[in-house]
């Protein structure tokens, strides 16, 4: 099957939310703080107001009337204080784009400037145990005896990896289009993975009833959790339609995305792994050092993944976190798993060269029989089966462990392995099924991120009502549709699909039409540890002249339930596996230590991989029936294929070149 919106999307027909048209609509542009701490002390718009097309300049000078309990980040123009550069503290609205942007420039704003503290380090004095860390985990856990299982251990290895930030660069840029009618109902066309908390967002911040306000995201061209909550140019978009009584519309550039649409916390990862002779763990510990705003206490969940992995009889893992004067970090794709696992896997690595155990071997002989933290049964856990399966297609039992001696010309190559985990939740959803016009109509507030979702529920819809494909209709993007949960924590399809199940079924005992709200299904979901698996296996070739590292070949191997719809399970798996490329090897956002922010706020300077760079990707997936993760049997598979994936590459970085770099990006520099 198809695409269902793949012809819109090919020939340009696909709206996305800057596009619709809107008669009369004005242009918001943002006047960013250049300071990364202080007080803005005076904002003199006179020269930006008597500018061409200019139609008003908002600013914390004057602050518009907003929700007195908005969330810090979307709280535009309250105060004067400053927490990071790049904050939006002022906007100047214009009959163009250009003016808006031209007048921006004008806008004079005279600041107090405060000493400023923008660098992470795992000494620093401002770090503390955050309470919970995302969603609602303990932020340290104990059990057994660490110090005990290290003394004992036949190999011990204590190493600290540091992951650096790292930003999304959805193809379609944020964006958000507010109008508001003559009754003050507002409609806001934005660039959202989800309409329906995205719709309640907006209205809690403006302080408006969720009634009267209607979010529409028919078509969004990627997230990977930066669209995942309501972003300020939505909020702008609205106050400055308010403000002018005008529709308006906010197109952020790439440069101001990396200012305010999030990104993820860099991370200082210490691991202390001990083995006994055999390499089966006898302690574990992971602990995360990360940052936050000052605004807002955001605590990726980084040691969580540590927890669900290895049997041992001791394992600890503790999060710190510290406030600076930074933007608030937020969603990357597989936040916590992605940068947890990538230091784990790594670390994992390090104990199998030092107990002299084949890396593949090591983490089978550290299989848990339930989920180690929790004791928990596994709804299913096929990593032994993606491991064996990855290591037959890959070739693995060929490989010579020695590292550096393998060469080619002046490549030197290498393979590394490493495992992958993600989590299968779902949340509660409504769905609506009808007939239509001798068809089947469903509606549901999910969000197509660019992953498929229409096609993924077609498929679901028409599979429980019986009927080919091509005669589902499924309708999605829209507040005003059933309330749905966001395209998050690869729970969209388990999520959406669960309603649309139920509303189907209830549609072919109505013969009209079927309502769904799975609430009080999902609340009852049995007590499992419910989590996806993979496999990731890399080839590297490292250049002993220049020290370039080109990925000759990526294979994932992922137990991740049933799979919904082959074509699209793949995309999801291999875009996965291209953007923890990218992790390994390229992305990385610097902060300026002087002015604070960031630098490298493009794509010419923030590199992601080009199709030259992933000449061969291939994801497969083993059989696997889990009947009770959902009516579907299937499990997420946004977020796994980015898992384990800078770890594998890494590994097989060190099998070229006998060289352990544990900070990434791994960039020729740090090879030569
Ligand atoms: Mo994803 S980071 O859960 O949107």
């Amino acid at each position: 099957m198809n695409r269902v919106e793949g012809r819109v999307k090919v020939t340009g027909l696909a709206t996305y939310a800057a596009e619709y048209p809107v008669e009369g609509v004005a242009y918001a542009y943002p006047v960013q703080s250049l300071i990364a701490k202080g007080r803005v002390a005076r904002v003199d718009a006179a020269a930006a107001l008597d500018m061409p097309g200019v139609l008003a300049v908002l600013s914390v000078a004057d602050p518009p009337e907003l929700a007195e309990d908005a969330d810090a980040e979307l709280a535009l123009f309250q105060r004067r204080e400053v927490a990071y550069r790049g904050q939006i503290i002022a906007a100047v609205v214009a009959g163009t784009y250009d003016e808006a942007r031209a007048a921006a420039d004008a806008v004079r704003v005279e600041y107090e400037p405060a000493d400023h503290d923008v660098s992470l380090r795992a000494d620093h004095p401002g770090l503390y145990r955050p309470e919970v860390v995302n969603p609602n985990f303990p932020s340290d856990t104990e059990q057994g005896d660490l110090e005990a299982g290290l003394a004992e251990a036949a190999t011990v290895v204590d190493v600290t990896y540091t992951t650096p930030v790292l930003h999304n660069n959805a193809m379609e840029p944020h964006a958000a289009l507010a109008v508001w009618d003559a009754e003050g109902t507002l409609l806001v066309y934005d660039s959202t993975q989800g309409a329906t908390t995205d719709r309640d967002m907006i209205a809690k911040t403006l302080g408006l009833p969720s009634g009267r306000v209607r979010v529409v995201a028919r078509h969004v061209g990627g997230g990977f959790g930066s669209k995942g909550t309501t972003r300020p140019h939505a909020v702008l978009a609205a106050l400055a339609a308010r403000v002018t009584d005008r529709p308006v519309k906010v197109a952020l550039t790439r440069q101001q995305m990396f200012d305010v649409t999030g990104y993820r916390t860099p991370t200082i990862q210490r691991l202390r792994l001990g083995a006994d002779g055999e390499g089966r763990l006898t302690a574990l510990e992971h602990v995360a050092y990360e940052q936050s705003s000052t605004l807002k206490e955001f605590a990726e969940q980084t040691a969580v993944p540590a927890r669900v992995m290895y049997a041992t009889p001791a394992l600890r893992t503790a999060h710190r976190l510290v406030r600076l004067d930074v933007a608030t970090p937020s969603w990357m794709r597989a936040p916590g798993e992605c940068p947890g696992m990538y230091a784990l896997e790594s670390a994992m690595d390090e104990l199998a060269y030092a107990a002299g155990v084949d890396p593949v071997e090591l983490r089978l002989r550290n299989e848990p029989e339930t989920e180690p933290e929790s004791g928990l049964p596994f709804s299913s856990r096929n990593l032994a089966g993606c491991l064996r399966e990855g290591a037959r297609r890959f070739g693995w039992e060929r490989r010579d462990p020695e590292p550096g001696v393998r060469r080619d010309g002046e490549w030197l190559i290498g393979t590394g392995v490493a495992a992958s985990t993600y989590p299968s939740k779902r949340s509660p959803c409504q769905a609506v099924a009808c007939v239509r016009d001798g068809g089947f109509l469903v509606q549901v507030a999910a969000a197509d991120i660019g992953t498929g979702a229409r096609t993924a529920l077609t498929r679901i819809a028409a599979e429980t009502l019986g009927v080919a494909p091509d005669r589902v209709h499924v309708e999605l993007g829209d507040s005003d549709l059933p309330a749905a949960p966001v395209a998050g924590g690869s729970m969209g399809t388990a999520s959406w699909g669960s309603a649309v199940v139920r509303a189907c079924e209830e549609l072919k005992k109505d013969g009209r039409e079927g309502r769904a709200d799975t609430t009080e299904e999902v609340g009852q979901d049995s007590e499992l540890a419910r989590h996806a698996f993979g496999a990731q296996f890399a080839e590297v070739r490292v250049s002993a002249v220049t020290g370039e590292i080109r990925v000759s070949r990526l294979l994932g191997v992922f137990a991740a339930g049933r799979i919904v719809d082959a074509r699209l399970a793949r995309s999801q798996f291999i875009g996965g596996m291209t953007m923890g490329l990218g992790m390994a090897l390229m992305e990385e956002t610097l902060t300026d230590e002087e002015f604070g922010g960031f630098l490298r706020r493009d794509l010419a300077q923030y590199h992601i991989p080009a199709c030259a760079d992933v000449p061969d990707v291939e994801a497969v997936w083993l059989e696997e029936e889990d009947e009770r993760l959902n009516p579907m049997g299937s499990k997420g598979i946004g977020e796994i294929g980015i898992v384990g994936t800078a770890a594998a590459i890494g590994n097989a970085v060190h099998h070229a070149t006998g060289h352990r770099v544990r900070e990434l990006p791994i960039t020729p520099a740090k090879i030569v």
